[in-house]
């Protein structure tokens, strides 16, 4: 089966496709990803969370596309400029963060993840956030 196949089904898998799903996967990546430092917890300090879970929702989409083609969609290059330098200064380490977070989550939420499953994840997923960090710095 092919990576894309693998990781749409896990998601269908975590999330059951639904809008309750989406938000319990969700809502419990943004608990493990602001548990995991205190610089995490102060970037978010006063987002509305609830908007957070649906603009992750979408991003995640672009991220996989992204992963999967190489292709950054529209939309993807506002979403890095707005976590850069000058903007929400968002460097690498908070990324491998991120990264850790969801990995977590999907070995809590897939009952079929697999070590194979995690580094999917791992390979697609980095392939965006080095997009993202591509952007941190001012030209
Ligand atoms: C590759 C992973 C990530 C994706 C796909 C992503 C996606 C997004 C999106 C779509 C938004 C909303 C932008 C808007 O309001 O138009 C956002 C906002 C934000 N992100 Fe990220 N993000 C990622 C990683 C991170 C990391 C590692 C941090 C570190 C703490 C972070 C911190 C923030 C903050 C502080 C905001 C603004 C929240 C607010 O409106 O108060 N993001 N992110």
């Amino acid at each position: 089966m092919n990576r894309r196949a693998n990781l749409f089904d896990c998601l269908a898998r975590m999330t059951g496709d639904s809008t309750d799903g989406w938000d319990a996967f969700l809502s419990t990546f943004y608990q493990h990803f602001v548990a995991s430092d205190a610089m995490v917890a102060e970037k978010f300090a006063s987002t509305d969370m609830q908007r957070q879970i649906r603009m992750l929702q979408v991003s995640l989409q672009a991220m996989l596309s992204v992963g999967i083609t190489g292709k950054t969609p529209v939309g993807f290059q506002e979403i890095a400029e707005i976590h850069n330098h000058a903007n929400h200064n968002i460097s690498a380490s908070l990324y491998n963060l991120w990264l850790q977070s969801f990995l977590t989550c999907v070995a809590q939420f897939d009952p079929e993840v697999s070590p194979e499953l995690l580094q999917e994840w791992e390979d697609v997923l980095r392939v965006g956030i080095e997009q993202m960090l591509a952007h941190y710095q001012p030209d």
